[in-house]
């Protein structure tokens, strides 16, 4: 007999989650009994821009499901933006018990083309954003000697074709997960990350689906080698995210912390944590005519493949 969740006492606060998988996580949340703060400025997938009604209407929708939830409405790409939705929690409920950093935004262009202001907003938005939420949430998390975190990084996280900043700011969300596992562990706290894939976002159909069709063009993988993986049987949802956000703010998930976890749809996959995959010693250290030798270029690059090269 699978046991229920319960989140009833809880504290939740979810940023970007008027949309996509922030919306579907805040609805599960409240729907276990959670008391959830729904986070997000209504921008456009681009970053900038504003609806103030996006929240608000993700509120309305868990009220009406009989939950509790309020609206909070700034961009949590500042430390104060962090500070304010964080605040806001507090003073809406008393106390924080979950975050789930899920704000997010691409601006794909090949690096050629990079804009600083691109490479900022986007890095912003997550690596500043995620950080600045988990920076002050975590004195109220040592104070009670709990709580959990869920970052959101990305497939895209191992490389992604015209799509730098973005690659560069989710690999960082891993970094910051571990680095934050480390320093909260010992409090009772939790750290950890998805890598999810979900069709029917904002983000996931406005600004990247022209970068995989450029990247198929030249024969170029737009993602990663994925070693494994099953048919995509089912649709990619938000909910199914959701599902597993959920799964790790409960004790059920207890002994994860610092890690990552894919999921699509039907398939959820743990991913190791970094190892080196073969070493070598040269005893006086390595010079580059240790490096030259033939057997040490076979061993360390033998079957290695360049498959970005393209066609051309
Ligand atoms: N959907 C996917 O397939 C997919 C894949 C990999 C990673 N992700 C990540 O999951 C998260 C959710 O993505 P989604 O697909 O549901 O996107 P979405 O665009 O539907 O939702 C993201 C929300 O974040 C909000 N937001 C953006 N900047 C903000 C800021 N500064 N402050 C507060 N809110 C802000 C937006 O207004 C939007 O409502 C993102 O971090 C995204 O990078 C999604």
């Amino acid at each position: 007999m699978t046991a229920a969740v319960r989140l009833d006492g809880k504290v939740a606060l979810v940023t970007g989650a008027g949309r996509g998988i922030g919306r579907a996580e805040a609805l599960l949340l409240a729907s276990l009994g959670a008391k959830v703060v729904v986070n997000d400025l209504g921008g456009g997938s681009w970053g900038g821009g504003g609806d103030p009604a996006i929240a608000p209407a993700v509120v309305e929708e868990i009220r009406k499901a009989g939950g509790e939830a309020v609206a909070e409405t700034s961009s949590v790409s500042s430390w104060e933006g962090g500070r304010r939705a964080v605040q806001a929690t507090i003073d809406a409920f008393g106390r924080i018990d979950i975050l789930s950093n899920n704000a997010g935004i691409a601006r794909p262009r090949r690096l050629d083309a990079w804009e600083e202001a691109d490479w900022d907003l986007v890095h912003d938005v997550h690596m500043k954003g995620y950080a600045a939420t988990i920076r002050h949430a975590a004195p109220h998390f040592i104070a009670q000697k709990g709580g959990v975190i869920v970052n959101k990084s990305s497939p895209s996280g191992f490389g992604h074709y015209s799509n730098g900043a973005y690659t560069a700011a989710k690999e960082g969300v891993v970094g910051l997960t571990r680095a934050a596992a480390r320093d909260l562990g010992q409090f009772g706290v939790r750290c950890n990350a998805i890598r999810p894939i979900a069709r029917g976002s904002q983000m996931s159909t406005d600004p990247m689906s022209a970068t995989l069709e450029d990247s198929e063009a030249l024969g170029i993988p737009a993602l990663w080698n994925r070693p494994r993986g099953l048919p995509m049987a089912v649709t990619p949802d938000p909910q199914h995210v959701a599902a597993l956000t959920a799964w790790l703010c409960s004790d059920a998930s207890a002994n994860l912390n610092g890690r990552e976890v894919f999921i699509a749809g039907a398939e959820v996959g743990l991913l190791p944590e970094p190892e080196m995959i073969r070493t070598l010693y040269a005893p006086g250290g390595w010079t580059l005519e240790a490096f030259l030798d033939p057997a040490v270029t076979a061993y360390l690059a033998g079957d290695a493949r360049n498959r970005f090269r393209g066609r051309s």
